[in-house]
């Protein structure tokens, strides 16, 4: 097969730039910032662009069937399930068009299709000219549906179909009506969109969730626990919990944009991590043969490494250990390296407000103390450990926390998820997630009580 090429650009500080060529071939991706881009936010927080051109770096990536893209661009497509609503709808829409809609080819058709005005700064384009009309707008404008628009139904028959043919029905149409559009990582339907939330004259640029039957009352779940973090004095976005029609909608808003809509660099752990350890962390959850990546790792990245790439090294890593104990106080077994991520650019990135806080550990299938590992013990099971609650405040140490400020971290998530449980309770969601978190829950509060000298 012939090499293939695209064009990287982004609007970051409001012009259009281009910032380099991407290469595919048979084995690898390369990538080659344009001399031209040192002073714009790389591919990965890991690049120094200016040194990467002084020194005519290019920059390679071996791609096989588990990992076609590095981490940065496969964010760009939809998650690799065949069932993910965003995939099925390019999948469509490429095979109308006559390209391949499946294996290697496919991932690349994805990029080139919808790799735009996704989550965080980077637009690919199968050439400038390309670029260059996107920008100067040449596009239809994106729609900005109202609760009551058609397409709330299709995006129910598409994720819950029930008679004979009715998702794949659901499919066609959507791709019909919406078109490619950018997408976004993660196990849960969703759509980006411009929206007006409920009761509100703005539209906003927001991350859309849907529910499916299979995961019943998750939506309510996700957003009580945001409310959780905010209370708890973390950054959040503004959600909306909403339904239209039959479907319910978790609208959050997007945080990788400024108030004036010119993107912000927004990277996942993974793929910074990814970035820095030349590829040898390779997985967003822990791979239970190497042990990693673990908590630790993400400890070192900000407490010991020199990456150079964060405003606030220390207070990120205090706030990342609170996040993994708010996790787990709360059921939330998911906090995995790609619902953790930086915004910004060097050397004043940031840990981003929380997302996807929800407490998966609701659903037996996915009822795990943590899908990153920690403490030299293994946390992918719902099983505890005698002395967990002296690995989760050693844990500590690692992000460079005093035993003291540990527990003081644990008593104050304590006290932010007291009444959690009872809040759980009052939600209209189906019993069984309520029983499954309580089991959950019960064991690792009295442990971390135990550490904190919590009364
Ligand atoms: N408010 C937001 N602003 C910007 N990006 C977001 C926001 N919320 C989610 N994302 C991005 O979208 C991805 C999927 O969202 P997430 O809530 O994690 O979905 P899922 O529950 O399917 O994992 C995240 O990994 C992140 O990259
Ligand atoms: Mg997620």
């Amino acid at each position: 097969m012939p090499d293939r090429i695209a064009s990287i650009w982004t609007r970051w500080g409001g012009d259009p730039r281009k910032l380099g060529t991407l290469i595919r071939a048979d084995d690898h991706v390369r990538f080659t910032y344009d001399a031209q881009a040192g002073d714009l936010p790389g591919l990965s927080l890991a690049h120094p662009v200016g040194a990467l051109i002084r020194s005519g770096q290019t920059l390679e990536w071996r791609s096989d069937i588990l990992q076609p893209l590095p981490p940065m661009l496969q964010a760009l497509v939809p998650p690799r399930h065949e069932a993910n609503l965003q995939r099925r709808i390019l999948k469509k829409i490429l095979a109308d068009r006559g390209k391949p809609a499946s294996g290697p080819e496919a991932e690349w058709e994805m990029l080139l299709l919808s790799g735009r005005g996704g989550i965080g700064h980077l637009d690919i384009f199968a050439d400038d000219t390309e670029a260059r009309n996107h920008y100067a707008g040449r596009r239809a404008p994106a729609a900005t549906p109202t609760i009551d628009d058609p397409m709330w139904r299709l995006v129910k028959d598409a994720i819950d179909g029930g008679g004979p043919g009715q998702a794949e029905r659901g499919i066609e149409e959507l791709a019909a009506l919406v078109g490619p559009r950018p997408t976004a990582l993660g196990m849960m339907p969703k759509m980006l969109m411009r929206i007006r939330p409920p009761g509100r004259n703005e539209a906003v640029d927001a991350v859309v969730k849907f529910e499916t039957g299979d995961y019943a009352g998750v939506l309510a779940l996700e957003a009580l626990c945001h409310d959780i973090h905010k209370e708890a004095g973390f950054d959040t976005p503004r959600i909306w919990l909403t339904e239209a029609g039959t479907l319910r909608l978790l609208i959050v808003e997007r945080m990788d944009r400024t108030s004036q809509g010119t993107p912000l660099p927004f990277e996942t752990v993974f793929s910074i991590l990814h970035a820095a350890s030349a590829g040898k962390i390779d997985l967003p959850t822990t791979d239970a043969q190497t042990g990693l990546p673990s908590f630790e790792t993400v400890a070192n990245m900000l407490v010991a490494s020199r990456l150079s790439a964060f405003r606030d090294p220390r207070g990120d890593a205090e706030r990342i250990y609170r996040r993994i104990v708010m996790a787990l106080l709360t059921g939330n077994g998911d906090l995995h390296l790609e619902n953790l991520a930086f915004l910004g650019t060097r050397p004043d990135a940031r840990l981003s407000p929380v997302y996807d806080p929800a407490p998966m550990r609701a659903f037996p299938q996915h009822d795990m103390v943590s899908a990153i590992r920690f403490g030299d013990m293994r946390t992918d099971t719902s099983a505890l450990v005698g002395d967990f609650g002296d690995r989760v405040l050693a844990l500590a140490g690692a992000f460079n926390l005093r035993r003291d400020s540990a527990r003081k971290a644990i008593r104050e998530s304590l006290d932010a998820t007291e009444t959690y449980l009872s809040r759980v309770d009052a939600l209209d969601i189906p019993d069984g997630r309520k029983r499954q978190l309580e089991g959950a829950v019960g064991g690792i509060r009295h442990r971390l009580e135990r550490i904190a000298g919590h009364s």
